[in-house]
Formats: structure tokens, C-alpha cells, sequence
């Protein structure tokens, strides 16, 4: 089954908080040679949220930004979903705060998707799975990935933390459609896990790395199965991963081109030409655990022409993954959202070291 055809992506909104702190300012007051931040991990800013901002205003802002393109009504709403691992409550969704923002209640489905940086992934590929079984009578869905990452102080991922929010309105697939059939694989581990009761992540770095390119390399397979590799990549016009920082990335279409029999320069290649690209916005946000993949492929939609074909691969921590088919539809090649990634990026302040210390004062001796 490749698309159905009246459900999809019909508008898409995107949300950067109005902070960042470059990496190489970071590296300063860490006492670390810069290029480790800008070459060794590919990374550049770091957004971040100041004091009043979370990832419930990152949500509102994005759905907002989302809403304001659809030409539906409030009322046809019939589910709120976010995938976050940014949670402000054990057990109030996410979503109850965003709908309180938006004054959404009535006949609607509210809750909150939570598996790390998968959240996203599964909240946009239930809201989907909801129109495509007829339960949603109609109705379309507001999906919101959103999320700040914040690593304890000085821990190796510091460098790698981020911000941002991507929201959807799952109805008519005006900017894209969504193949329904995906590319999924689990394994149990504890690669980065957050406790209950514990302000930042867990985290077991190699370990980590290990997980997402066996994810990344499983999920390719099992796309590709016996086919030609080449003739199946070559139909996609880019290529979107989970950036927790761009290096990652690089790593993982290594295991992808290895599993896949590539030769190295047809790798080099394949990146260079169909992912690399799809991570400008990702520099400058850095790691926004649901949202990342999802900024990627906001970035790699707009411009492209009614048909053209992208890949989303989806990774989160403990783990799970899952590679996604996306066709753009006529409102693609416009990109309306662009315009929110600019205004935002205009407008956001540089900060020094100094603020950035001062924003997590609190956090001093935590983990
Ligand atoms: N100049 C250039 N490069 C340098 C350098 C220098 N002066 N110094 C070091 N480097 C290079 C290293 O060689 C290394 O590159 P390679 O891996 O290509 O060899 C790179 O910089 C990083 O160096 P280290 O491995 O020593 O870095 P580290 O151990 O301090 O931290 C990390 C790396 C473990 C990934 C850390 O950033 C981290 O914990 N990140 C969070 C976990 C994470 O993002 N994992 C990714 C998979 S899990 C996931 O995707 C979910 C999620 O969103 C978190």
C-alpha cells in the first residue's frame, strides 16, 4: 500500500525559543578545545528556553503557527497529541496544557505520547492511523512535537542540548502524505533513560550511538528487503534522521550504506546529497528530542515539488525506531513555515556563557 489518499499533513507550524548560546562560547567556560563541539559532534547553537518558556509554550507556539494555515475550524479538532519527554506532570498530559492555551475541549481525544525521541513519531503516526480507520469520523488531528534538552552541567551532552517544537494538523494531505506502511524496530536497552524524580538524563554514550545505528541500519533493511538499494534510495529526493547532534547522523547513514552494501563514496555521497541538507535548521536549534527529526523534515519539505519523496527515520532512547515514507503535496513547495524558523532565528538574542550560567543556576551540583 503506498498513500491514502485524503489523510495527511495538511499544515505544518514551527516554534524555536528566543535564546541561543553558541557551542564554541560553551566550549570556553567548559575549558574544551572548540572544535570538538563544531567538528567532533557537527554541532553550532544551542537554543534554549529563558525564564517563563518551557515546552508547553514551545507547543502552543507551534500549534498556533500550525492552526493559523489550515483552513479548518477549531471545532473539527477531535484529537490533541504531544509527543514530548519534556513532561511538567506525572500525570496531566502535556496536551491539557495546550489546550487550555488554545481553548480546546468538547468531543476531543487529549493525551500525551511519551518513548524519548520517538514520542513525535508515534503521536503523528496515531493521529494518522486514527483518520485512516475511520474513527476519527471526519475530524482532523493537532500533533505537536515539543521539547527542551538539558543535560546536567557539564555532562558530555551539554553541548548537544537544544529546544523547539514542530506541530501538525493531520486532515487533508495538502503538504504531504504519509505511506502507511512504515519500518519499525525495538530493542530493550538503557542507552539514555531519565528516572522518575530526576532533573536530567542518564546516559550511556557509546551505548547510545551503538543503539541508534543498529535502529537505523535494521529499519533501511527491512525497506529495502531484496531490492536494489541504489534504485530504492535513488527514488527519494532527501533523507531526514533524529539529529541529536549532526555527527550522529553521519554515523548512522555509515551503518545505513554498510548494511546496505554501499561503497563508501556512494555513502559520502548519499549523505552529501540527500541528508547533510536536511539539517540546517538542526545547527541552530540543536537536539530537540521529539521535534529534531521533525524540524529536519519541515526543512526538507518546503521547496519540494508535488510527488517528490522523502525519508524520516525516527530514533528514541530504550529503544525504538522507525523509517517513514513522505510524498509532498501541493502545498510543499511554498513552505509557509519557513517563514517561522526565519522570524524566530531574526529575532532570537546570541546569549554569553555568563547568562547561559545564570539560566541554569539551579542546576548547579544536580544530575
Ligand atoms: N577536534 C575535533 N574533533 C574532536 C576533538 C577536537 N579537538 N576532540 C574530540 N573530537 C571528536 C572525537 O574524536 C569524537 O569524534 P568521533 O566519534 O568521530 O571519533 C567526537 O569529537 C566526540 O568526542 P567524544 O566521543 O570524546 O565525546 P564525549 O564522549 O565527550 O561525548 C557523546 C559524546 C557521548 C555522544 C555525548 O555528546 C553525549 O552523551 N550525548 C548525548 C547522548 C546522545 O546524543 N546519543 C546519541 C544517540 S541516542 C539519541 O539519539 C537520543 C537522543 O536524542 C539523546
Amino acid at each position: 500500500m503506498a498513500t491514502s489518499n485524503r489523510t495527511g499533513i495538511a499544515s505544518i507550524g514551527v516554534q524555536l525559543p528566543p535564546l541561543a548560546l553558541s557551542v564554541e562560547d560553551l566550549a570556553r567556560i567548559r575549558g574544551v578545545d572548540p572544535n570538538k563541539f563544531t567538528v567532533g559532534l557537527g554541532c553550532r547553537e544551542i537554543a534554549l528556553c529563558p525564564e517563563g518558556w518551557d515546552a508547553a509554550t514551545l507547543a502552543v507556539g507551534a500549534a498556533r503557527r500550525a492552526l493559523s494555515r489550515w483552513n479548518g475550524d477549531l471545532s473539527r479538532i477531535g484529537m490533541i497529541v504531544v509527543g514530548t519527554e519534556s513532561a511538567k506532570d506525572m500525570s496531566r498530559p502535556l496536551s491539557a496544557f495546550v489546550a487550555e492555551e488554545l481553548g480546546l475541549s468538547g468531543a476531543i481525544r487529549s493525551y500525551e505520547v511519551k518513548h524519548a525521541c520517538y514520542g513525535g513519531t508515534l503521536a503523528l503516526r496515531q493521529a494518522l492511523e486514527w483518520r485512516w480507520s475511520g474513527a476519527a469520523r471526519g475530524k482532523a488531528a493537532l500533533v505537536i512535537a515539543s521539547d527542551v534538552a538539558l543535560y546536567a552541567l557539564e555532562d558530555g551532552g551539554e553541548p548537544t542540548q537544544g529546544a523547539g517544537a514542530v506541530a501538525f494538523v493531520v486532515d487533508e494531505p495538502h503538504v504531504a502524505h504519509v505511506d502507511v506502511d512504515t519500518y519499525a524496530y525495538a530493542e530493550p536497552a538503557f542507552d539514555f533513560w531519565r528516572p522518575v524524580g530526576q532533573l536530567f538524563p542518564s546516559v550511556q554514550g557509546q551505548l547510545s550511538l551503538d543503539c541508534y545505528k543498529k535502529a537505523a541500519a535494521s529499519c533501511f533493511r527491512e525497506m529495502v528487503g531484496d531490492r536494489d538499494a541504489r534504485s530504492v534510495l535513488g527514488e527519494y529526493h532527501s533523507a531526514s534522521f533524529h539529529v541529536p547532534f549532526p555527527k550522529m547522523v553521519v554515523k548512522a547513514v555509515q551503518a545505513v550504506g554498510e548494511e546496505l552494501g554501499l561503497s563508501a563514496e556512494e555513502t559520502k555521497t548519499f549523505f552529501d546529497s540527500k541528508v547533510d541538507p536536511t539539517m540546517v535548521w538542526n545547527r541552530r536549534a540543536g537536539n530537540c528530542y521529539t521535534a529534531a527529526l521533525w524540524l529536519s523534515v519541515a526543512h526538507a519539505l518546503a521547496g519540494r515539488k508535488t510527488g517528490e519523496k522523502l525519508l524520516a527515520f525516527s530514533y528514541g532512547s530504550g529503544f525504538g525506531a522507525e523509517l517513514l515514507s513522505i510524498t509532498a503535496g501541493e502545498l510543499a513547495e511554498q513552505g509557509a513555515w519557513v517563514a517561522d524558523v526565519e522570524a524566530d532565528l531574526a529575532g532570537r538574542t546570541l546569549c554569553s556563557a555568563e547568562r547561559y550560567l545564570e539560566l541554569r543556576k539551579d542546576h548547579v551540583g544536580k544530575k
